[in-house]
């Protein structure tokens, strides 16, 4: 995983707890980097799920809360770290419907080594966009907060449904978007 995506959670915990907190959860997790993370450096995925027990731990929350809430962060992040890939793009449902295909194709031109999941359009009308997720990864819940995030970002109200996909071997996750 980039290491934009450590940095960004690791100063979101400093900033609401400080950076002695930071220290702790960092020793909590045994992490192989260290927690020395630089934005463009890459890391195991698992250093995160780590990263989110321990803060869990120390907070009593639940690591699927934790998660999302992280999730709709980072998509404050990404806007102010990536603006352009905003340009031209008024609604949730239009900037969700290129996350595949515009997005993450951008990242992945900035960061060849980028480890993406996929996400299929499965539907697509005016109201609503149905999307399939797949990643071995499973960072499913983070989907769901960044989802929010950007929900939240267009101003809009939108239902969001999660459930997940049985038809595969592997288990995908369905997210329906629908303009209230
Ligand atoms: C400007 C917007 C966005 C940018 C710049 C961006 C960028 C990134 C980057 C850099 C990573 C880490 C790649 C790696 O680990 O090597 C990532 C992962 C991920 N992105 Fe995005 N992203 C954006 C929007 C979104 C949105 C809206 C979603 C909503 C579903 C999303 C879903 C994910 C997920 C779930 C992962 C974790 C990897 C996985 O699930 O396998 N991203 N993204």
């Amino acid at each position: 995983m980039k290491g934009v995506v450590f940095t960004e959670f690791l100063d979101m915990v400093e900033k609401r707890h400080g950076a002695d907190f930071v220290d702790d959860i960092i020793e909590d997790s045994h992490l192989s980097s260290g927690g020395s993370y630089t934005a463009v450096g890459t890391y195991p995925h698992t250093e995160m799920v780590s990263l989110i027990h321990a803060l869990a731990a120390r907070n009593q929350c639940a690591v699927p809360v934790l998660m999302l809430d992280f999730g709709h962060h980072l998509f404050g992040r990404f806007h102010a770290n990536y603006p352009t890939f905003f340009d031209n793009v008024h609604c949730a449902l239009d900037f969700m419907e290129g996350i595949e295909n515009i997005i993450h194709a951008e990242v992945r031109k900035l960061y060849p080594d980028a480890e993406l999941p996929k996400f299929e359009v499965e539907y697509r009308d005016s109201k609503q966009l149905r999307l399939l997720y797949d990643s071995h990864r499973h960072f499913e819940d983070l989907a769901e907060g960044l989802i929010l995030g950007c929900i939240d970002h267009f101003g809009v109200p939108h239902q969001l449904q999660r459930e997940n996909d049985v038809s595969g071997p592997q288990g995908k996750t369905r997210f329906i978007l629908t303009r209230l």
